[in-house]
Formats: structure tokens, C-alpha cells, sequence
């Protein structure tokens, strides 16, 4: 019965969703808000931003960053998870988006952690390298553009510390990695998971969540 991942049919999932997450009233009221959003589908999943919050404070990271940050919901549950004084570098070129959730940082009382950096999260990143911040992160979730992951994943490694973990996200597309890519997100998806299978760098786990999650422990 356990010996591969269950699928999970609409009951199955409202179970986990319904006795698997605790949620703040700000993250309920900020996936309300993004539910209406014509790109609703690029929030992670109460369940993933459970689990994300969880290991955040399991590793006791202060120091965390974000890339990709759309309504604000996974930054949310990162944010919740920090201790007051926690700090979330948080990589998004969207103001429409990240202003969104704004409103429910603060009524989350956590907008005093979330630093939001309105730039292309590869200059956000290289600046942070360029100041001196390798090494001084604990936590990592990547989740923007798709084709730009490889790049995000090798700075990102300078800047956690040994031990510190990465998290990424979309990591089986739908399934199509599963499949001979027809576009370039997939194509660029099914490399890095390649590539990060053979990283002599990190540690390792694939999770079937959400849309596929990688941990990556940074060696
Ligand atoms: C999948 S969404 C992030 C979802 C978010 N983590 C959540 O749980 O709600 C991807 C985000 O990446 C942002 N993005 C796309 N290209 C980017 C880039 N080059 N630099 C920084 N952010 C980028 C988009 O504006 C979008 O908000």
C-alpha cells in the first residue's frame, strides 16, 4: 500500500488541505484575494507552503530569499515561520503582483521582515554576491521564470551557507518533464533536474507536491 506516492482524488486532497495546514487568517484571506487572479495557478499550495513553513523553522533559518513572489503567499508563510527579527530577501519584477499582498503581510504583522526587491532577481542576486552575502542565507525557494532557474540555482548556492537548505518549485511542470519537452520551460526544467540529480554539491530529495518540489541541502 505505501509503496510508491499515492494519487490524490478531490476528497483525498480537501483532507489533506482541511487537516494537513494551519493557516493564519491573513494567508486565508490572501489566497482569497488570489484566487480571483487571471494567474491564480502560480500560488504554491497551502500544503507545500505548509511544509515550507515547517522547515523553516525546523532548521531555525533567520536569514531567507525568495525568488519569485507573485501575490505574496509562499513569502507569507516563509515570513510567519521566521523569529521576529528573521529576514526574507524577497526577488520579483511585478509590482501589479507583489502589491497584492502587502495588506496581508502587515495584517500578518510580518511586512517588517519581507525586504521586496522590484528587479530582475538575477541583478538582485549578483549584487547580493558583490556585497558580500555568500554564505549568510539559511533558506531559498525558487519559483520565477522557469528558464532562468539554472541561473538562479548556481548563485543561489553561493549565497546559502553549508547546510542550509534550497527549495524549488514546479519541478515536474504539470508531468511534461516526464515526456520529450515540446517548450522551453520544460526543456529547461527536465536540465536542471538532470543536472542537480548528478550535483556532487548537495543533498537531495524530489517531492510530488504542489507542482513537484526539490530540497536541495547545500553541502
Ligand atoms: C510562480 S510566480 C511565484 C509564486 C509565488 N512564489 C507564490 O507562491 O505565490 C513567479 C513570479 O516570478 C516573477 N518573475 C518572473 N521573471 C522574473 C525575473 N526575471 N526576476 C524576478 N522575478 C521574476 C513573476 O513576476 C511572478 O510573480
Amino acid at each position: 500500500m505505501s509503496r510508491r506516492t499515492l494519487s490524490l482524488d478531490d476528497a483525498l486532497y480537501d483532507y489533506v488541505v482541511r487537516l494537513g495546514v494551519r493557516e493564519h487568517a491573513a494567508q486565508l484571506a490572501l489566497r482569497a484575494a488570489t484566487s480571483s487572479h487571471p494567474q491564480a495557478g502560480m500560488q504554491i499550495s497551502p500544503e507545500q507552503g505548509q511544509l515550507m513553513g515547517l522547515l523553516v523553522r525546523l532548521i531555525g533559518a533567520r536569514r531567507c530569499l525568495e525568488i519569485g513572489v507573485f501575490t505574496g503567499y509562499s513569502a507569507l508563510c516563509v515570513a510567519l515561520a521566521l523569529p521576529t527579527d528573521g529576514y526574507l530577501l524577497a526577488c520579483d519584477v511585478s509590482d501589479e503582483f507583489t502589491r497584492v499582498g502587502k495588506p496581508h503581510w502587515q495584517a500578518a504583522g510580518v511586512a517588517q521582515k519581507i525586504d521586496l526587491r522590484l528587479a530582475p532577481a538575477i541583478d538582485t542576486l549578483d549584487a547580493q554576491l558583490a556585497e558580500g552575502a555568500a554564505g549568510s542565507f539559511d533558506f531559498a525557494f525558487i519559483d520565477a521564470d522557469k528558464t532562468g532557474y539554472e541561473a538562479y540555482y548556481e548563485r543561489v548556492l553561493q549565497l546559502l551557507h553549508p547546510g542550509a537548505l534550497l527549495a524549488i518549485d514546479n519541478v515536474l511542470w504539470g508531468g511534461s518533464v516526464a515526456h520529450p519537452a515540446l517548450d522551453a520551460d520544460t526543456l529547461a526544467l527536465q536540465q536542471l533536474n538532470a543536472k542537480l540529480h548528478e550535483d556532487a554539491r548537495i543533498d537531495l530529495a524530489l517531492l510530488p507536491i504542489g507542482d513537484g518540489l526539490t530540497l536541495a541541502r547545500k553541502r
